[in-house]
Formats: C-alpha cells, sequence, structure tokens
C-alpha cells in the first residue's frame, strides 16, 4: 500500500517537471521548425549548431527580422532561402561552411542593415557574383572577415572589394587584410573610396607586417579602426594622415618598433577627436622611452583613455614644456611593462595603472605626479617591488577610492594618508608588513575610516605577534571593522610560532598579560644594570680616591698658577714637613733650628707658613706642591690624624704624577711603631725605601740631622 502511494506521487512529480520542461521548450522552439527558437513572436529566429546543410535549411516566415544560423553546415544557400524575408534586418552567416554564394541569395533583403558572413570557407577564386550586394540597399554593417583561414597560399587574400561598390550606405566593415611580402604595398583598394559613410573598419584576418601611408589612403572617413594583432612590424610615417577623423585606434599585438612609436603619436597629433588608443602589447620587444612629445601629442586629441600596457616602456616622464597629460585623459594604463620612472602632471586623470613595472625604487623618493590635486579614482601600484614609499606620494588624492598596494615589499605603512578622504579600499596584501609602527598612521586610518567607507586588506603578510607590536594588534582588534579578507592574516610570534590570525582580541589579552611581565623583567634588569654600574664606579673612586683627590687639587692649583702667571720651574721650598699637632714642639725646637739655621733650608711648616684664608686641604697640596721633598714625622698621633694621611697620600701622589716617580718622601719615626700598627701604604713604602729613626740621644742627633739636611740639600 505505501509503497504503491509513495510510486503514484514520484510519478506525479515526474510529470510536473516534463511538463513545466516540455511547455518551457515550447515557448521558444519555433513552429515552423523544432531545430529553431523563437523569440518574440517570430521577430527573432535563432537556428544555431543544428547541424543544418544546404539541403534542409528551415522555409522561414516573411515576418522575420533578426535571423541567426550561426554554426551549421551550410555549404550553399538556394537562392530562393530568403528572398521573400523584406522584414529581415539582422542575418547571421557566421560559422558555416559557405565555400561560395550563388547569384541571387540576397535579393529582396531591401531592409537588411546588418550581415555576417565571418568565419565560413569563401573562396574568392571562384567568382562571386559582382551584384551579389546590389539588393542590399539598406546594408550598414557587413562582416565578411575570417574567411581565409584555410587559404592555403595566400594567392587571393583580400575580400574582392568590387561588390562594396554598391553598398553605399555602409558604415563599417570587418574583413581580412594579407600582404606579408614587404615589397608589395597594400592598399584598401579604390571601390572603398566610394564607401563615403565606411567609419569602422575591423581587421580581422590580419597580416601587415609593413603598413604604410596608402595603406588607408581610401578610408578618409574612418573614426574606428582595429588592427590589433595585425603582425605588424613597423608604421611608417603618414599612414594615417590621409583622414584625421579617428576617435578609437587599436594597434595592440603587434611587435612594432619605437621608431614606429613616434611615427604613430605624430600622426595622432592631427586626429583632434581621438579617444581611445589601444597600444597594448604593440612594442613587446623593443624597450621604448615614452617619447618626448607623447603628451604634446595627445593634447592636441580628444583623448579619454589610453592602453599603453604590457609593452616594454622603461621610462615615462614628462618634460618640462610637455609634462601635463591631456585634460580629457581619465584612463591611463601602463600596467605590465619596465617602467623605473613615470611623472606626469595629471589633474585630472581618473584611473591610473601602474602594475607590474619596477616602480620601486623610484617611488620610495618621488611622486608620479607634481600635481597638488588630482581627480585620481583609481591607482594601481601592485606588483612593482616598492618597498617603501615616499611620505607625500598620495598628496592631493582626496577623490581617491581605491589604492592597490598588493604584492610588493612594503614593511610598514608610514607614508601620509591623511590626504585620502574618499578612500574605500587600500590594498596592502601580499606584502611584508609586520605591523603598523607609525602611530600617527593608525590614527589617521582610524579617522578616515569614520567619514568614509574604508577597508583595508592586510592578507597574505606574516604580521608579528609580539610585544612591541602589541599597539598595533590593540588597534586591529578595536578598529577590525575596518579590515577585510580577515581570514588570512598570519602572525608570527617571537618563538616562530606562526598563526592564523582569526582572533586578534585572543591574542591581544594573551600579550598583554605576557608583555606586562616582560615590562617589568626589562625594568628589574635595567635597574639591575645601573645599579652595579653604580657600584662598580664607586668601588674605583674609592680605589683611586687618592688619585681623583690629588689631580682635582693639581688642577686647582695650575689654573691659580696659570692666573698668576708664575713659574713653577723652581720650588719654592726644600721640604714640606707633615707633622700631627701633638710634635708642635719637637718642630719648633729640634727641626726648625736644625735645618733651617744651621743647614739653611727652608721648610714649609703649617702653622707658619700656610697661606690664611685659603682652603687648607689646598694650602696641603700646594705645599706639597712646591717643595722639593716631603718629610714625614711618623707618630701614633700622625697616623691617627686626618690631615697627616692626607698630607702623606698627596705627597706619594705628587711623586707618581709630577715628579716622574722620584721619591720625594721622606718618613722620620719619632716614635717606635709596630709594624702592624701602620697603615698598608705606609708599610710598603717603609719596605721600599729608605727611612730614618730618630735615634732620641745626644749624639746620635747630631748624625740624624746631617743626614736629613743631606738628602734634603741634593736636588734632584
Ligand atoms: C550534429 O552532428 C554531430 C556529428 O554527426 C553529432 O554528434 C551531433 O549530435 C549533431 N547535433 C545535432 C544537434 O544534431
Amino acid at each position: 500500500m505505501k509503497i504503491s502511494k509513495l510510486h503514484k506521487v514520484t510519478v506525479y512529480f515526474m510529470y510536473c517537471i516534463v511538463f513545466v520542461y516540455t511547455t518551457k521548450l515550447t515557448e521558444n522552439t519555433c513552429m515552423f521548425d523544432p531545430r529553431c527558437k523563437c523569440y518574440n513572436s517570430n521577430l527573432r529566429v535563432t537556428c544555431i549548431n543544428k547541424n543544418i546543410t544546404s539541403d534542409n535549411i528551415p522555409h522561414f516566415p516573411r515576418s522575420v527580422q533578426k535571423l541567426s544560423l550561426w554554426f551549421n553546415l551550410i555549404e550553399i544557400i538556394p537562392r530562393t532561402t530568403f528572398n521573400h524575408m523584406n522584414n529581415l534586418t539582422e542575418l547571421d552567416l557566421s560559422s558555416n561552411r559557405l565555400i561560395y554564394l550563388e547569384e541571387g541569395t540576397f535579393d529582396g533583403l531591401s531592409n537588411l542593415q546588418t550581415l555576417s558572413i565571418k568565419g565560413n570557407y569563401l573562396n574568392y577564386s571562384f567568382a562571386i557574383p559582382n551584384n551579389i550586394f546590389k539588393p542590399l540597399v539598406s546594408l550598414k554593417h557587413l562582416n565578411v572577415g575570417w574567411n581565409n583561414l584555410f587559404e592555403q597560399s595566400y594567392q587571393f587574400p583580400t575580400f574582392p572589394s568590387d561588390l562594396l561598390s554598391f553598398l553605399d550606405r555602409l558604415e563599417s566593415i570587418e574583413v581580412d587584410a594579407i600582404q606579408p611580402d614587404m615589397i608589395k604595398l597594400f592598399k584598401f583598394p579604390d571601390p572603398y573610396r566610394s564607401l563615403t559613410h565606411l567609419k569602422k573598419l575591423e581587421i580581422c584576418l590580419c597580416v601587415l607586417p609593413y603598413i604604410q601611408n596608402v595603406t588607408f589612403f581610401n578610408l578618409q572617413n574612418l573614426e574606428y579602426l582595429d588592427m590589433h594583432n595585425c603582425h605588424m612590424k613597423s608604421y611608417d610615417r603618414w599612414t594615417l594622415r590621409n583622414g584625421k577623423k579617428l576617435k578609437y585606434l587599436d594597434i595592440s599585438q603587434n611587435d612594432l618598433t619605437d621608431e614606429s612609436l613616434s611615427y604613430l603619436m605624430s600622426d595622432l597629433y592631427f586626429h583632434d577627436k581621438l579617444e581611445i588608443l589601444k597600444m597594448t602589447n604593440s612594442f613587446p620587444s623593443v624597450y621604448v622611452f615614452v617619447p618626448q612629445y607623447f603628451a604634446f601629442d595627445l593634447n592636441a586629441t580628444k583623448i579619454k583613455e589610453i592602453y599603453a600596457n604590457t609593452n616594454s616602456f622603461v621610462e615615462a616622464v614628462g618634460t618640462e614644456k610637455y609634462f601635463m597629460l591631456p585634460p580629457t585623459l581619465k584612463v591611463c594604463d601602463f600596467a605590465n611593462n619596465k617602467l623605473s620612472k613615470f611623472y606626469f602632471g595629471m589633474p585630472y586623470l581618473s584611473i591610473l595603472n601602474l602594475r607590474n613595472n619596477t616602480l620601486g625604487a623610484y617611488l620610495s623618493t618621488e611622486r608620479y605626479t607634481n600635481s597638488s590635486n588630482t581627480e585620481l579614482k583609481e591607482v594601481d601600484l601592485s606588483f612593482n617591488f616598492i618597498q617603501d614609499l615616499s611620505f607625500a606620494i598620495f598628496h592631493g588624492h582626496e577623490q581617491a577610492v581605491k589604492i592597490d598596494l598588493s604584492h610588493n615589499k612594503l614593511t610598514d605603512v608610514n607614508f601620509d594618508l591623511s590626504h585620502l578622504v574618499s578612500l574605500e579600499r587600500l590594498d596592502l596584501s601580499y606584502n611584508n608588513i609586520s605591523g603598523i609602527s607609525s602611530q600617527t598612521s593608525m590614527d589617521t586610518l582610524r579617522k578616515l575610516s569614520k567619514t568614509s567607507k574604508l577597508k583595508i586588506d592586510l592578507s597574505n603578510n606574516l604580521l608579528k605577534c609580539s610585544c612591541q607590536n602589541l599597539k598595533f594588534l590593540q588597534w586591529m582588534d578595536a578598529n577590525s571593522d575596518l579590515l577585510m579578507h580577515v581570514t588570512k592574516y598570519t602572525c608570527r610570534f617571537d618563538n616562530n610560532n606562526v598563526i592564523q590570525l582569526t582572533n586578534v582580541n585572543a591574542v591581544v589579552k594573551q600579550l598583554e598579560k605576557e608583555c606586562s611581565s616582560f615590562t617589568t623583567l626589562i625594568i628589574c634588569i635595567t635597574t639591575g644594570i645601573i645599579m652595579s654600574l653604580f657600584i662598580l664606579s664607586a668601588g674605583l673612586v674609592y680605589r683611586f680616591r687618592w688619585r681623583l683627590r690629588y689631580l682635582y687639587y693639581m688642577t686647582r692649583h695650575k689654573y691659580k698658577i696659570f692666573q698668576n702667571i708664575q713659574s713653577n720651574t723652581t720650588y719654592k721650598y726644600d721640604a714640606f714637613i707633615s707633622y700631627a699637632n701633638e710634635e708642635t714642639d719637637f718642630i719648633v725646637s729640634e727641626v726648625i733650628p736644625h735645618l733651617e739655621r744651621d743647614e739653611n733650608l727652608k721648610l714649609c711648616v703649617h702653622q707658619r707658613d700656610f697661606v690664611p684664608g685659603e682652603d687648607i686641604t689646598q694650602n696641603i697640596t700646594n705645599g706639597i706642591h712646591q717643595s722639593r721633598f716631603t718629610l714625614c714625622i711618623v707618630t701614633q698621633s700622625f697616623l691617627d690624624s686626618y690631615y697627616c694621611m692626607f698630607e702623606f697620600n698627596m705627597a706619594r701622589m705628587e711623586s707618581i704624577y709630577s715628579r716622574a716617580g722620584q721619591n720625594i718622601l721622606f718618613l722620620v719615626f719619632y716614635e717606635q711603631l709596630r709594624p702592624k700598627d701602620l697603615p698598608l701604604v705606609i708599610l710598603e713604602l717603609v719596605q721600599k725605601q729608605s727611612y730614618i729613626e730618630y735615634p732620641n740621644d745626644e749624639q746620635g742627633n747630631v748624625v740624624f740631622w746631617k743626614k736629613i739636611a743631606e738628602s734634603l740639600g741634593s736636588s734632584e
């Protein structure tokens, strides 16, 4: 039961499908022949790819206005096929196997405006009846191109132009033109001259390596000329000087010389209605400098679009006089060249395509225009080996909507974006950008996004997920609506782990945590380094404290001497006496009488000779410096006295730094001192140099004073 019910439903369902399908078919299938489809109640009929042959061509109703028999197997059209169809305006017989056209084939087609016999096997060695097109009194568009494809010998290369002489309404023609021979000139023959309405010429199968000024001699009124893929090798001077009415010229896909370019440009100067110039892949094999007069010649025209892409242009720079691109020019395409320089005035240009050149080095310091205001809407600088851009590159681009910088070597965004107030798309994909380091750039982008529909593409860059880059990642997180293709963002951590950056927020949070400890670590390390440097220098200062103090006083002393213009070649004193206050009696009663009175030496004794008012330390160093020797009366009090030790150390320094190591220190041990009571420096000196102990008895004293006086009296 259930199964049969299901079966019923299925059958019903299939029925429905078949019904819908057939009704749809009948809607289009022509009543008179199932191989054809009819539209608008037979006004338009198409019988395409139905293996229709000469023998079974359908019988078409009289009402048909547009008929296409495209892609069938018709070899010969019986002459009565179309004769009744005086409503026919368009007839498409392209891609059949027509070898020949029978006399009277087009009789009666007095309203036919468009006829295509393109892509047949028309062999011009068979005589096509001379008046075959005579009935076509309304014909405006004729396509007889691509009919020599199977002609082996190129014997009769050109469509017999005599056939055209009746078509005085003809406005456009698509035809083949073949003349591979360099010697023979190719010329569109004289019958073309009578076609006064002929404005458009498309050369289909085209082999014209050496095009000359006679070629278009009979085509005075051409407005549209398509010569793409013509195997042109050279363009001769004056080739397009006959008519001066061109609006559209396509010479793409040829192999022209740079000389041809200058000839062409100087011809175009006369076509003051020219709007579109296509030169895609026209000069592929020669390195071409865009001619000096480029902008000048074009300024004479009404040029709107130039396609000079896929050539080998190496430099396009306007010279002083001919610098401005024409004000009419809106589209300028120099993509896929070898440009290393590009510089023009372009205040009115709308689209500039410089994709796939080598402008990287140039644009790192220069701009491509000097115009302070441009109407540029789209600029394509992708594939240009750009590492960085000059700061002002986009200045004046207030109308720019789309800027493509993808597939370059950019590492950062530090050019000025602030003028790009209309920008909707900034493509930075496929670069080496690790992040935007400039806070200004980030702020600018954020600001721009508030007033425009700005989207930035940073996909296929290897961003950096590190603490240094945290600011940028935070910016990304906060401005995620600004970014496009976010699923293609990748990011590398410091440990070289690469992740898909799908969740920026999570990464930011993770990094914020890591980086705060990182910051603490940095602070600790820095503090540590500063501390140890401080300790080290403190240690050094302590270690060399005497040296430093000595140098300090000496410098001061020297400065003073310099001030007083004194000479320091001789010493003021023979000896500086260093002693503790407890030994004043000894100095007054023994030292001064014995050495000054008896031996006639001049002593420096602090109580007597120090300059009042002067700093005591300064007095000491001056005294030592001005004395030939320093005599230390060593006692326990001496060792305990701060100033005595100061004097001792200063004398030591004096000996090292001012007397070239000469010993100027005399130690007189006035008391018995145990070696362990002596400071290390004194002990060292005692072991190295002579010292004298005060004998403290009558005879010994006499010898003692003599010895002292001898030592002190010896100069040098
Ligand atoms: C046309 O002929 C070819 C080869 O005989 C055949 O494969 C194709 O199906 C035919 N097409 C039609 C629409 O009959």
